[in-house]
């Protein structure tokens, strides 16, 4: 009797489970309507979604207007945010109410964000007003979108415009998938990261194409095991780890591969960065590989005297330690003569760096490509133009 029961129970819920898969929460139906504001519509769609394994949410081809969304988990079970419009935030900070971000997705488990839409974060007016290069401490401007405590995921085929801010924040995330995003902003508009990824783990980022007017890629404190793969990136400054040691408290970063990626005309091409001053912390274990630079100004670079625009103390050196890194197999052309720069603190030197083959050409008139180490003796081998260390201290 209570084997039966048991089996008619199971049986149940598998039917319950089969025919919920893929239920289909469209906006519509809840009121939203092209070139009108869909916050409430998408709100009551994502609440009824995630009370039932196997959902998606649903925003199909159209421009709609939205507010500030929190699209909060734990869901019932897997669920897809199926994007095939465009949506477009408020150009107002103002309309904001002081919230980092624009849409965020938190808390979820087995998520899927995908459709091919578009995020288009109205930055023009946020950009103008941004005081965030005079000032240490800056406002808060909404990040587009925002990813925090999301695990066992996907992020595939969609695209990130004029974010008033960083593009997408990873935060908080363990095994998540970015695969095939668009990131577009101009070279001049401040701080437009493409994906900050922080205190996460077992993040992949592959066939991302980021144009924008800060890092392509960063990767900040307390974060393990990222892979970034085929990217494509500029204009904007780079790919790179950093900044680290500007606050205390930080853990360490570990497990970073940059693989088989383009950059063109940004202002840096891989670079690790730390702030001078800092407490201690450390940067282990990051790879560079089979890496193009077209007309890139600072190809490769660790720079541990980080201090945009003055704003900090450069009393004492970095005390994030760096070690075990390697730049293998990174060819193009530099802007600047000098395409390699391994600054190291003297308080904690660089250990294990190895550089092979590089082949790196001034792309202006007159001489070749030159390096500097600082507080490094990095392990070379194979192809080195420029020559390692041309300029040395240590
Ligand atoms: C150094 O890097 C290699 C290559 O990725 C890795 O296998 C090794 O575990 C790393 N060691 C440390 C101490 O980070």
């Amino acid at each position: 009797m209570g084997k039966n029961l048991s089996i008619v129970t199971i049986s149940f819920l598998l039917l319950l489970a089969f025919t919920s898969a893929g239920q289909v929460f469209d906006v519509k139906s809840y009121g939203g309507k092209p070139n009108a504001d869909i916050t409430q519509a998408l709100t009551k769609a994502w609440k009824a979604a995630c009370a039932v394994a196997g959902s998606k949410v649903v925003i199909s081809a159209g421009t709609y207007k939205l507010g500030v969304v929190t699209l909060l988990g734990p869901c019932k079970g897997a669920i897809e945010f199926n994007l095939q419009g465009t949506l477009q935030a408020p150009s107002n900070v103002a309309s904001f109410n002081g919230k980092d971000f624009w849409v965020s997705f938190q808390r979820i488990d087995s998520l899927t964000v995908s459709g091919g839409g578009v995020f288009d974060g109205k930055g023009q007016m946020a950009w103008q007003n941004n005081n965030c290069a005079k000032k240490y401490s800056c406002k808060t401007l909404p990040i587009n979108i925002r990813f925090d405590f999301v695990t066992n995921s996907i992020v595939r085929n969609i695209k990130s415009k004029d974010s008033k801010f960083f593009h997408i924040n990873v935060m908080g995330c363990k095994n998540l998938q970015i695969q095939h995003v668009t990131i577009t902003a101009p070279g001049d508009s401040p701080n437009t990261d493409g994906i900050h990824i922080g205190r996460s783990s077992k993040i992949t980022i592959t066939n991302a194409n980021i144009g924008t007017g800060d890092d392509c890629i960063s990767i900040g404190d307390g974060t393990q095991d990222v892979t970034a793969n085929q990217v494509t990136c500029g204009p904007g400054h780079g790919i790179s780890i950093g900044s680290l040691g500007r606050y205390q408290n930080e853990q360490p970063v570990s497990g970073i591969r940059v693989i088989g990626s383009t950059l063109s005309n940004t202002q840096n091409g891989v670079r690790i960065k730390t702030w001078p001053s800092s407490p201690p912390g450390s940067a282990f274990d990051m790879h560079f590989e089979n890496i193009i630079m077209n007309n890139v100004a600072n190809p490769i670079l660790i720079d541990q005297g980080y201090c945009p625009n003055s704003q900090c103390s450069n009393k004492s050196p970095s005390k994030v330690k760096i070690s075990n890194v390697s730049f293998k197999n990174i060819r193009g052309t530099s802007s600047t003569k000098e395409a390699m720069k391994l600054i190291c603190s003297n308080s904690v030197p660089c250990q294990q760096v190895v550089v092979a083959d590089i082949d790196l050409v001034y792309k202006g008139a007159g001489g070749s490509t030159t390096s500097t180490c600082v507080n490094v003796k990095p392990t070379v081998s194979g192809k080195q133009n420029p020559p390692a260390c041309t300029r040395k201290q240590y």
